[in-house]
């Protein structure tokens, strides 16, 4: 069995990651701060704002047809109102790069990193954020639409409701941060909570910045619908042609006995609430990493015996094909499987994890699931947020001293899938 013809198969990035010196972005001096829950700082990341075509080289030879990655607001509007020119040439580059090389470009305009002034001014729960959000999409759509075809506004628009959850979670008894789908560090957060509020004091002017990976409340996940509803506008505005939806952080949930209503609960606060800034989409990319089980009181830590990943929650491939298929049976549109992937050190273990993945994925599609194509999280190891350079999520390793790219035997083993497409 193979993927059909127009099968997107690829791998993701997200520009504070991979590119290097993000130095106007909100996370760039969170990671400086002295007291910080950040592992180590950004810096130069991988390099890729310089390397980005040999990087996309190698994907192109290993035969994927698609790179994700993301647009850097911080980049391109580094002040308010103020554009950088150069900046969007640059993204520009990027998208003439993959279409030389016969690549789809899939472009995220928001993966994480806000500039410092959006966070200074409110951030993620302050109303005014969506028109600043609008603005600089305008800008970008304007610039670059007549290159786009799939756009993704915001990336894992769930992640701050997800983390309201964990941060529960932890108050439970699960504080290894069991579960979490993102290198965060809630007990580093703890940890240094007052010498932190007084360093975000001075360079946010609050305590308690909203950047975009901090606990939301209802009032700041209707901001972010509200924002990734005014990018859609703009976006149907200026290049109606583009493919255009957000990504969702999705868990296989598993309830337990008992557990069939907090299971319910907690997808409706990964998926239900956003469904209705959604539903007119035309495509949801799903971000899908593990399972987790759910008792009667919400989501359990990962079992003491389970295979895990670095990040620490279970190695369990099978959650991808669960959850296309569900959110099949809930969406309308076209999906995309927009990350999915495996920090791990033993590159064996990250083929197994495609070649479950794949089957499962070729199997919904000969269903009739409207699944268009599937990124790997991720091309490269990359700054993976609080946890810092020590996960290996790449199907090319990085020599950090040299910048040598590397890659595994996975990248092979996913571009023979794609290699095959139409077969
Ligand atoms: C995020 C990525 C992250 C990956 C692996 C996703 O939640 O979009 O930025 O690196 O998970 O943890």
């Amino acid at each position: 069995m193979a993927f059909p013809k127009g099968f997107l198969i690829g791998a993701a990035t997200a520009a504070h990651q991979v590119e290097g010196d993000n130095m106007a972005s909100d996370f760039w001096l969170m990671e400086q701060m002295e007291h910080t829950s950040y592992a180590e700082p950004s810096l130069a990341a991988i390099d890729h704002y310089h390397r980005f075509a040999g990087d996309i080289e190698l994907l192109a030879n290993a035969g994927l047809n698609a790179f994700r990655f993301s647009i850097e607001w911080a980049r391109i509007e580094p002040e308010p109102g103020k554009f950088s020119a150069e900046a969007l040439n640059h993204y520009r580059a990027v998208i003439d790069c993959c279409r030389v090389r016969g690549v789809e470009p899939i472009v995220t305009l928001f993966h994480f990193s806000s500039p410092a002034w959006l966070i200074r001014q409110g951030g993620w729960e302050a109303p005014e954020t969506v028109a600043s959000f609008a603005r600089y999409v305008r800008y970008v759509a304007e610039g670059l639409g007549d290159r786009l075809h799939y756009v993704f506004t915001i990336n894992e628009a769930n992640l701050g409701a997800q983390i309201a959850g964990y941060i529960k979670l932890a108050a439970n008894g699960d504080a290894d941060g069991t579960n979490i789908q993102m290198g965060l560090n809630l007990e580093g957060r703890d940890a240094e909570a007052a010498a932190m509020e007084a360093e975000y004091r001075e360079l946010f002017g609050t305590p308690s910045p909203a950047s975009f990976n901090t606990p939301r409340t209802d009032q700041g996940n209707r901001v972010i619908m509200d924002a990734h509803r005014a990018a859609c506008a703009v976006l149907r505005d200026v290049c109606p042609h583009a493919v255009v939806g957000l990504t969702l952080s999705l868990h296989d949930l598993q309830p337990v006995t008992g557990g069939e209503a907090a299971a319910a609960e907690q997808w409706h606060t990964e998926f239900g609430q956003f469904m209705p800034a959604i539903a007119d989409d035309d495509i949801l990319g799903i971000q899908s990493y593990t399972r987790a089980f759910v008792g009667p009181e919400g989501m359990l830590p990962t079992a003491p015996d389970a295979h895990v990943t670095q990040m620490g929650y279970e190695y369990y491939p099978e959650a991808a094909g669960h959850l296309v298929r569900r959110i099949a049976s809930e969406f309308n549109g076209k999906i995309m499987m927009t990350e999915n992937g495996v920090g791990t050190a033993d590159d064996a273990e990250r083929c197994t994890f495609i070649e479950r993945v794949m089957a499962d994925l070729e199997e919904c599609v000969s269903d009739g699931v409207p699944l268009v194509g599937y990124c790997h999280w991720s091309l490269l190891d990359n700054f993976e947020w609080e946890s810092g350079y020590r996960m290996q999520f790449g199907l090319v390793a990085v020599d950090r001293t040299t910048m040598e790219r590397l890659p595994r035997p996975s990248l092979e083993l996913l571009g023979s899938y794609a290699k095959r497409i139409g077969a």
